[in-house]
């Protein structure tokens, strides 16, 4: 697999309406607590969640968004520019260091790109308490929303069926989907074996429509379909696989639709008051 991590910033920058909608209302879905101060946005993109998030903390508070991604990172540092209270860092979230506890881990539209969410959810944990930095006194809250188990199955069928054609099968030999949808019982198993409480994780329907051709086009291959493009040696075979798999959905009769299902997590971390503190 190549590159699987590199985005392009500027188009996904374009395109990103849906995925900053969903990020949006994740932050409008919840109260927001005068606590929630310094923020992580795990997986910040190009940054347009973020500004959200630094505008709903205000100059009081502080974002650090992450990405492990340079070109998402360069993009992001230039779009929030202006932001003081933002410091945006290029890490992996999964072993990101923090220079102070986080209040809130923040993600949107991210998770799913990681297997090992035990790992995950673990360092998340570990930021929101942080112990080697502050007494264990605070509350932590961990609030994200990724795909979920089920996620773009239609979609993700024709895919799976179109790189057994012979143009392509070569190329994906020893591919395998690059996400991990994860089911809302797994997750919250996982939360509550970490330590995190008050848990609720559930999935949404995320069914998106898109108004022609050219838009849903601009969309998947920026998004969805990359990895696989990725994958492929030549330009014209990038194109070729594009043309094709639109036309399937043309003929499936999908037009211009993604069935997106998302999994949407919440879960506190409640640490207890040292009675030497
Ligand atoms: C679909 S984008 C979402 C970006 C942003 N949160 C938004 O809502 O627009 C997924 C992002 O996750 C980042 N990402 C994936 N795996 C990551 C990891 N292990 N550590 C940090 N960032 C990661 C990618 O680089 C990419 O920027």
């Amino acid at each position: 697999m190549k590159n699987i991590r590199q985005w392009d910033a500027q188009k996904y920058d374009e395109v990103s309406c849906l995925q900053e909608k969903w990020g949006e209302d994740l932050i409008d879905g919840i109260k927001w607590d005068p606590t929630y101060r310094v923020i992580m946005d795990a997986g910040c993109g190009t940054g347009r969640v973020t500004k959200i998030l630094a505008q709903k903390v205000g100059t009081k508070g502080t974002i650090y968004a992450v990405d492990v991604d340079p070109n998402m990172v360069n993009k992001a540092k230039l779009n929030l520019a202006s932001f003081k209270n933002v410091f945006v860092i290029q890490s992996d979230i999964t072993n990101v260091f923090l220079p102070e506890k986080v209040n809130v881990v923040f993600s949107n539209a991210v998770l799913h790109w990681i297997f090992d969410h035990r790992i995950l959810f673990s360092h998340f944990w570990e930021l929101l308490t942080n112990t080697l930095l502050t007494k264990k006194t605070s509350d932590g809250l961990l609030l994200a929303q990724c795909g979920g188990h089920g996620n773009l199955s239609k979609v993700r069928s024709i895919l799976n069926q179109m790189i057994k054609l012979n143009d392509f099968e070569s190329h994906f030999h020893d591919w395998s989907e690059p996400w991990y949808f994860a089911k809302p019982d797994d997750t919250e198993k996982l939360l509550r074996e970490i330590g995190f409480e008050n848990i609720r994780v559930f999935l949404s329907d995320g069914t998106t429509s898109f108004v022609d051709r050219k838009s849903y086009s601009d969309f998947v291959s920026t998004v969805i379909i990359r990895p696989y493009l990725e994958n492929l040696p030549k330009k014209q075979l990038k194109h070729r696989f594009l043309r094709l798999f639109l036309d399937r959905v043309e003929e499936m009769k999908l037009v211009w639709t993604l069935d997106y299902v998302r999994l949407n997590i919440m879960a506190e971390c409640i640490t207890p008051t040292s009675p030497f503190a």
